[in-house]
C-alpha cells in the first residue's frame, strides 16, 4: 500500500489528479488535503468521494504541527503538492496571502515531510507542481504570423524571472523544494506547466469566466489589446503527465509540461464565442458584441510558450487531445453543468468581482 498525500485536491487541477489516482491505483491510499478556500470545492470530486481508497482532510498547509501529525498518522510515502493561491489578478491585490500559502505553506509541508521521513528516503517522493510563469515572459517575434509567435521557448534551463506576486511566490517555493533536495537529500521533483483548461476550473480564469459570461450575455473583459499569448493544455493531459512523472521521473529533476499550443487571447475569445453560440443554437455572431477591451493587467506577461521535448523524449508523454476537441468538450461541460457553475458563483462571487474589477 502506498499512502499518497495530494494537496489542493479540491481545486481545479488537483481534482483531476485525485480522480486519476483514485481510479487508476486502487492499491494506493489517496489522501486529499485541502483548506477549501474560495477555490476549493468538494463538488469537484462527487464521483469518487465514496471510493474505499480515498480520504479527505480539511487542513491548511501553513499549519506545520498539523502537517507533521498528518504525515505520521497516514504514514505518507509520497506528496503531490498542488495547494496554492493560483490567480494572478488576486496576487496583484493581495500579495501577502500568496507569500503565506505558496511560500510558507510549501516550506511547512517540506519540513513536515523531512521530519517524518527522517532521512530514510527510500520509496519517498515530494513532487511539487509549479508553473511556466516563473520563467517570465517571451517576445512575440512574428506577431502577424500563425503560432508559434516566436522562436524562443521556456526550457528547463531557462533562468527564473517572475514578474507577478503570484509567479514570484511560486518561484520561491520551487527554490525551497530544490534546496531540500540539495541540502538534505530529500527526493524531490518539480514540474512547470503551461495554462490548463477544462472542467471544474474556477470562473475567475479566462476560459470558464468567458464561457459563463457568453451564456449569460455579459461583457467579456479582454485585457489590453488581447494580444498576449498563452500555451494551453487540457487539464486531464496535465494530470496524465503528473502520473507519468510521479512514477517515472528522475528524482531531483525538473520537467516542463506544455501543449505546443499557443493562442493569442483574442483568438481564444473568438473561438469561445463561436463554440458557445453554436452549442446553444444561436446564430453565428450573436455574442460578438460582448467583446470589451479593458485596462491591461499590471505587469502582464506577453507570451508563454513551453518546450516539453524533454518530457516527451525521456518519459514518452505527449498531449492526447487536440485543442479544438478539448475546447468543444470544455464548453459542453460548462453548459451541461450549470448547477455546478451556479453553486460556485453564488455567495461572495459577485461581490468579489465588483471589489476586484468594478461593476461589469
Ligand atoms: P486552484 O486555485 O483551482 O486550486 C488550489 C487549491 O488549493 C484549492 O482547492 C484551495 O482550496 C487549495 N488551497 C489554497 N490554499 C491552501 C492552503 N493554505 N492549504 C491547503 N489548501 C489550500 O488552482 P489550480 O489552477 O488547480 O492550480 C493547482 C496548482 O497548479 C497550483 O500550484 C498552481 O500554481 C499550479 N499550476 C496551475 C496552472 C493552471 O493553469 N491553472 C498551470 C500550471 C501550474
Ligand atoms: O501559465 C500557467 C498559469 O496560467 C498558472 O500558473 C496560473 O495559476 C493560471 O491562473 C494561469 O495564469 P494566467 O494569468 O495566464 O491565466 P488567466 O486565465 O488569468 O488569464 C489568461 C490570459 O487571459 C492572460 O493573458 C490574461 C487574460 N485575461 C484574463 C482574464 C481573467 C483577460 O484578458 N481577461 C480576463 O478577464
Amino acid at each position: 500500500m502506498k499512502n499518497i498525500l495530494i494537496t489542493g485536491g479540491a481545486g481545479f487541477i488537483g481534482s483531476h489528479v485525485v480522480r486519476l489516482f483514485v481510479n487508476k491505483y486502487p492499491e494506493y491510499r489517496i489522501i486529499n488535503l485541502d483548506a477549501l478556500t474560495y477555490a476549493g470545492n468538494l463538488a469537484n470530486l462527487k464521483d469518487i468521494e465514496d471510493a474505499p481508497n480515498y480520504t479527505f482532510i480539511k487542513a491548511d498547509i501553513c499549519d506545520y504541527e498539523r502537517m507533521c501529525a498528518i504525515m505520521q498518522e497516514y504514514a505518507i510515502d509520497g506528496v503531490i503538492h498542488l495547494a496554492a493561491e493560483s490567480h494572478v489578478d488576486r496576487s496583484i491585490k493581495d500579495p501577502f496571502t500568496f507569500a503565506r500559502t505558496n511560500v510558507m505553506g510549501t516550506l511547512s509541508l517540506l519540513q513536515a515531510a523531512r521530519q517524518y521521513w527522517n532521512g530514510e528516503w527510500q520509496g519517498k517522493l515530494f513532487y511539487h507542481i509549479s508553473t511556466d510563469e516563473v520563467y517570465g515572459a517571451l517576445e512575440l517575434d512574428k506577431p502577424e504570423e500563425p503560432a508559434p509567435y516566436g522562436s524562443e521557448f521556456f526550457s528547463e534551463a531557462t533562468k527564473y524571472s517572475p514578474h507577478s506576486p503570484y509567479s514570484a511566490s511560486k518561484a520561491a517555493s520551487d527554490h525551497f523544494v530544490r534546496a531540500y533536495h540539495d541540502t538534505y537529500g530529500m527526493p524531490t521533483l518539480v514540474t512547470n506547466c503551461s495554462n490548463n483548461y477544462g472542467p471544474y476550473q474556477f470562473p475567475e480564469k479566462l476560459i470558464p469566466l468567458f464561457i459563463n459570461n457568453i451564456r449569460r450575455g455579459k461583457p467579456l473583459p479582454v485585457y489590453g489589446k488581447g494580444e498576449n499569448v498563452r500555451d494551453w493544455l487540457y487539464v486531464v493531459d496535465h494530470a496524465r503527465a503528473i502520473d507519468t512523472i510521479f512514477h517515472n521521473g528522475k528524482v531531483g529533476d525538473t520537467y516542463n509540461i506544455g501543449g505546443f499550443n499557443e493562442w493569442k487571447n483574442i483568438d481564444i475569445v473568438k473561438v469561445l464565442i463561436k463554440t458557445v453560440d453554436r452549442q446553444l443554437g444561436n446564430a453565428e455572431g450573436t455574442s460578438d458584441h460582448l467583446i470589451t477591451y479593458v485596462t491591461d493587467r499590471a505587469g502582464h506577461d506577453l507570451r508563454y510558450a513551453i518546450d516539453s521535448t524533454k518530457l516527451k523524449n525521456e518519459l514518452g508523454w505527449h498531449p492526447s487531445l487536440q485543442f479544438e476537441e478539448g475546447i468543444e468538450k470544455t464548453v459542453r461541460w460548462y453548459l451541461d453543468n450549470q448547477e455546478w457553475m451556479e453553486h460556485i458563483t453564488s455567495g461572495d462571487y459577485e461581490k468579489y468581482y465588483e471589489e476586484m474589477y468594478g461593476k461589469r
